[in-house]
């Protein structure tokens, strides 16, 4: 797909679900640009010092997806076309269990990435992803944004791979991964920044997780500054690691003029009391991923 396009898109899908999480909440009384401006301070404030946010407080969500959204799924998008340059060509059907799942940022990379191999002649049949997540609030947000990026694919992108893709991807959000059915065939598990060894102990979790889900292959990303703790916390097996790419400083208009890729969402962004982010998505790719496999994939 045109890079240009494609982060169009992505910008756009994202600016959609904002508008439309704010208007919910403007309408109901409880949103205010000040509170929206101090919560996102305190929400980039948590991140920096590596505390947990509160996913719940209604202005988060909005936030993550100003600041962390289109990077997220570049990211994921890196890492999943990496996972299936080590699919098995019949393996037409594949099942991610994606933890930690946020705003369905893996659920959008899988649907570019799905599209980009039918593209090349390598076409994946379905997809079921599992999305686990704790909060309700992201989940929500998740399906807003997944919801204005099929609006635009349906009718900007008729007859694409990318429609096709949307067409083949299915999924389901769950706040516990105990409540994952046990298919033991085929299964990707991905946690883009969600686990964090020094936040949690997640040694014998991660091991339960793994039993119950017996992952084929999957990607943990998180801050490059935390990538020695991940390996020293987890069991990978045949461990690969790599980096992301770097979202395009640039796009152009259609008056010919560029203009950073984040523009419809800055727009909102401003007009909503979030500090205005008119740059390029913060991304945390460099050196921040490892790819695993228990069959040696790779
Ligand atoms: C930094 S966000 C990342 C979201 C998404 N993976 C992405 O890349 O955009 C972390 C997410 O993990 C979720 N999370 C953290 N701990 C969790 C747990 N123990 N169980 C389920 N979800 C959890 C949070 O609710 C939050 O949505």
């Amino acid at each position: 797909m045109d890079p240009n396009a494609e982060q169009s898109l992505l910008d756009r899908s994202c600016a959609s679900a904002l508008i439309r999480w704010a208007t919910f909440y403007q309408n109901s009384g409880a949103w205010s640009n000040d509170a929206a401006y101090n919560a996102g301070r305190k929400f980039r404030g948590d991140l920096f010092r590596f505390r947990k946010p509160n996913y719940e407080d209604l202005y988060v969500p909005a936030a993550y997806i100003i600041h962390y959204q289109l990077g997220h799924i570049y990211m994921a998008k890196v890492a999943l076309e990496r996972l299936n340059q080590s699919r098995k060509p019949d393996q037409k059907f594949i099942r991610i269990v994606d933890f930690g799942a946020g705003a369905s940022a893996c659920r959008i990379a899988t649907t570019l990435m799905m599209a980009e191999s039918l593209e090349r002649g390598q076409p994946i049949d379905n997809v079921y992803i599992v999305e686990v997540d704790e909060s309700r609030f992201m989940q929500s947000m998740g399906e807003f944004v997944w919801q204005a990026f099929v609006g635009i694919v349906l009718t900007e992108f008729t007859n694409s791979p990318l429609a096709q893709a949307v067409e083949n991807i299915a999924s389901i959000q769950v706040s516990h991964w105990r409540s994952v059915l046990a298919i033991k065939t085929n299964t990707w598990l991905t946690a883009f920044h969600a686990i964090y060894p020094d936040t949690y102990d997640m040694r014998t979790e991660a091991a339960q997780i793994f039993n119950h889900i017996s992952p084929t292959m999957g990607v943990f990303t998180c801050h490059s500054r935390k990538l020695e703790k991940m390996r020293e916390a987890f069991p990978f097996h045949n461990r690969r690691e790599g980096g992301g790419g770097f979202y395009p400083r640039f796009i152009p208009g259609p008056d010919g003029k560029v203009f950073p890729p984040t523009f419809h969402l800055a727009e909102q962004a401003k007009r909503l009391g979030f500090r205005n982010q008119r740059r390029r998505p913060f991304l945390q790719a460099k050196d921040c991923a490892i790819l695993w496999g228990s069959e040696n994939p790779f």
